[in-house]
């Protein structure tokens, strides 16, 4: 049984005509679940979704929890046409049988609504976007899988659904949430991987769209990510588009470099200057790395630096970040004057640690002090 949930029920701010009532929410005859286990990353969906519409005429309108199913849109749909877009990454963790702890709907409902402000379309109101991740989250609570590094991982993405090709800010738009079961996001193995810095292409520059988290950043991003292959590593280093000299982020996570070791290992990280997405696992690691007493600074990064640092033995270690890869380090750097390696190649001991602290939080078995996991419960039947 699904409940109906108001989308008021988390806060009093939220606007009195959003309520998100459930569809029909049977799974049509035919749709059996595939085996998860051994998909790739958003390979195998659940059963269901949330779909609300809006207008600038009715604001938000008609939220509906309903089966998995292909949306249908006009061949003039601006979303398809100009890229207005955004979308977001966000999990929930199993807990018992009946329950899951979601990891800071909050914090992803708010970056959306950045997204979203950058892209000139509506925000989604939080208490909306918590009430249909609870939605889907109960509905689906059986497709959680158990296990270290494995999750429920959320896909809400809002787009402009209007069907014109006028150059105009959509008049109406559709927020749909999915989700998928997931584990690692670069495969079982606890490797470090291989990135190589982009040379020809640049993901953001000051006054674009960086900081937002959009469909056009990754498609834009496709090209060096396949040149980035072809080189024999995993992911791209981005550069900033004006000096091209300083550090920004990997491929679609955040960069930490680790200078020193053991208790006196000290963190850096490019600070959010507009270019860069502020990764929510990000924000979580800073807390969490001085919490255990690390000094975290965020300051540009020189890419020349990285090299001679690590080369000196001064970084011990570099790590990406992000909701889909958690903590993951950076083995080997390939760039335009040949590569170097980070430490002894391998992942390192603060990464691993950090990686554990924040794994502890998503399965419950740390405290919680900043309130980070938002628990799910099974409807009673
Ligand atoms: C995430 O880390 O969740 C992302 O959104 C990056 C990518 C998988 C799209």
């Amino acid at each position: 049984m699904t409940r109906p949930v108001t989308a008021g029920a988390t806060t009093a701010t939220a606007p009195p005509d959003v309520v998100l009532r459930p569809g029909p929410v049977s799974v049509p005859a035919g749709r059996r679940r595939p085996a998860a286990d051994g998909a790739a990353f958003g390979e195998v969906f659940t059963d269901h979704m949330v779909t609300v519409r809006w207008t600038a005429a009715d604001g938000w309108h008609d939220a509906v929890l309903e089966p998995f199913a292909p949306l249908e849109l006009s061949p003039a749909t601006v979303g398809l046409h100009y890229g207005q877009s955004v979308f977001e990454g966000f999990k929930a963790y199993r807990r018992t049988a009946d329950r899951a702890a979601v990891f800071r709907p909050l914090a992803h409902a708010r970056r959306l609504a950045a997204s979203a402000r950058r892209l000139a379309l509506p925000e989604v109101p939080a208490p909306l976007f918590v009430a249909a991740t609870e939605a889907l989250v109960r509905q689906d609570m059986d497709w959680i899988p158990e296990g270290d590094d494995r999750s429920l991982y959320l896909r809400p993405v809002l787009f402009a659904s209007e069907a014109h090709l006028a150059l105009r800010p959509a008049r109406a738009c559709l927020f749909v949430l999915i989700a998928f079961p997931t584990g690692n996001f670069f495969g079982a193995d606890a490797r470090a991987v291989t990135v190589a810095v982009a040379e020809d292409h640049v993901r953001a520059a000051p006054g674009g769209t960086g900081a937002a988290k959009c469909g056009g950043n990754y498609a834009g991003a496709y090209r060096a990510q396949e040149e980035a292959a072809r080189r024999g590593a995993d992911q791209v280093v981005w550069l900033d588009a004006v000096e091209r000299r300083w550090v920004e982020e990997l491929g679609g996570m955040n960069l930490f470099f680790v200078y020193g070791e053991g208790d006196r290992a000290e963190l850096l990280t490019p600070p959010l200057t507009g270019t860069i997405l502020p990764g929510v696992t990000r924000d979580a690691l800073i807390v969490l790395a001085r919490d255990l007493g690390l000094r975290v600074t965020e300051a540009p990064v020189a890419l020349d630096r990285w090299r001679e640092d690590c080369a000196a033995g001064r970084i011990t270690e570099v790590f990406a970040c992000g909701t889909a890869a958690r903590v993951t380090s950076v083995g080997r750097v390939l760039g335009a004057d040949g590569p170097w390696t980070v430490g002894d190649g391998r992942p390192g001991p603060v990464a691993g640690r950090l990686s554990a602290a924040l794994a502890a939080v998503h399965r419950g078995e740390a405290a919680d002090p900043y309130g980070w996991c938002h628990p799910v419960d099974r409807d009673p039947c």
